[in-house]
């Protein structure tokens, strides 16, 4: 990787600058998360999913239009086979300055050292709750253990950036923040609160009654650990908080009680190929049938990447009740 020369050439109508792809690499994952997914999942057959050359091709390109920032999502990216193969490859591309990775971190032990090697910038680690059955419940799958050993793995393998993120639900684990905050504070990395975003049918818990805004959290943890506005920004939808005391930032991601799409920077591509213009809406355009069709043909692919830039809505209108959510395809799908 190296330093980019020119900024990102992708500009959507509303003068947004998009220098940051989401780029998903597997719907699937070993956590069935209560927020994300619903208990029993039917994943995509392979033959409906991106190869590694055509995720790589995807990337290439995208960096080709001045893409900066690229983060790797899932469903929980480390379980697609061979995924190392791609990362070594995306961590040598010419004006990539971050290559980062969202995991639920029960791979991290095997993995991060060889992550770090490859040119992986910074993981963000999903920990939801620091109490074993509490994680269990809200993970339906996960094991609390493997995933602190995945976090201890990330931070001894050197990531510039570490981050945790916690979904949190009311009456679940809203009365765990301020032991997630001392957690990150005590291993000198960062955490962000999300509000959960009403992606994908879920009949787990009504997302109404668990609605927990940031503000409420925010005043809890200001309560113990008085907090300042930074003011900066990782180029995310977080806004961070310091503390006098400590390194770690706090952060909160609010969909719901503070809009920031005016700020979007970012795209996604699904694990299918599919463009995605905004987490929150459906406008999208098909890479998967450029990339099947013209393999290896950077300048089409760029092409159809340029001219989708016209599709992106101002923002989303995520609302807080339990009718039919306004998107149907859950979060493993989009890519987070
Ligand atoms: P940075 O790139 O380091 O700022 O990370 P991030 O916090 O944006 O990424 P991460 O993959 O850790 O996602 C954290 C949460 O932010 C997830 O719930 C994402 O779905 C959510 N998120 C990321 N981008 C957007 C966005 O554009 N809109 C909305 N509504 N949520 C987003
Ligand atoms: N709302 C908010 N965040 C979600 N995540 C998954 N599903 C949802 C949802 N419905 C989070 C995960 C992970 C990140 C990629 O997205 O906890 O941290
Ligand atoms: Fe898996 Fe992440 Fe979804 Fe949890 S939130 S089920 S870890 S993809």
């Amino acid at each position: 990787m190296s330093s980019h020369l020119q900024p990102s050439n992708l500009i959507d109508r509303f003068d947004r600058r998009i220098d940051y792809l989401r780029l998903s690499v597997t719907d699937r994952c070993d956590f069935r998360c209560v927020y994300c997914m619903a208990e029993d999942m039917t994943f995509l057959p392979r033959s409906q999913i991106l190869s590694l050359e055509q995720l790589y091709d995807v990337a290439a390109a995208f960096v080709a239009l001045g893409v900066s920032k690229i983060r790797l999502t899932g469903g929980e990216p480390l379980v697609r086979n061979n995924l190392m193969t791609l990362v070594e490859r995306l961590g040598q591309l010419n004006g990539l300055k971050q290559l980062h990775l969202t995991t639920n971190g029960a791979r991290l032990d095997k993995y991060a050292a060889a992550l770090k090697a490859a040119g992986v910038t910074g993981v963000n680690i999903s920990l939801d709750s620091l109490d074993e059955s509490k994680f269990r419940q809200l993970t339906r799958t996960g094991d609390l253990s493997k995933v602190l050993r995945g976090i201890d793995a990330a931070i001894d393998a050197g990531f510039s950036r570490i981050k945790l993120n916690a979904v949190i639900l009311r009456g679940r684990n809203d009365d765990e923040a301020l032991a997630l905050v001392e957690f990150a504070r005590h291993k000198g990395i960062d955490i962000s609160f999300i509000e959960e975003m009403p992606l994908g049918i879920i009949d787990e818990h009504s997302r109404a009654l668990s609605f927990c805004s940031s503000d409420e959290l925010r005043e809890l943890i200001d309560f113990r650990y008085p907090l300042s506005a930074s003011g900066e920004s990782t180029g995310g939808p977080s806004t961070y908080y310091r503390m006098v005391d400590s390194p770690s930032r706090v952060g909160f991601i609010s969909p719901h009680s503070h809009n920031f799409c005016h700020l979007c920077n970012r795209v996604r591509v699904t694990v299918e190929g599919r463009l995605l213009l905004c987490l929150g809406n459906e406008h999208s355009a098909d890479l998967k049938a450029t990339l099947d069709e013209f393999p290896g043909d950077s300048e089409r692919l760029q092409q159809v990447i340029r001219s989708a830039m016209s599709l992106k809505p101002e923002r989303h209108h995520f609302e807080l009740n339990d009718n039919e959510p306004q998107i149907v395809r859950f979060m493993n799908m989009t890519g987070g």
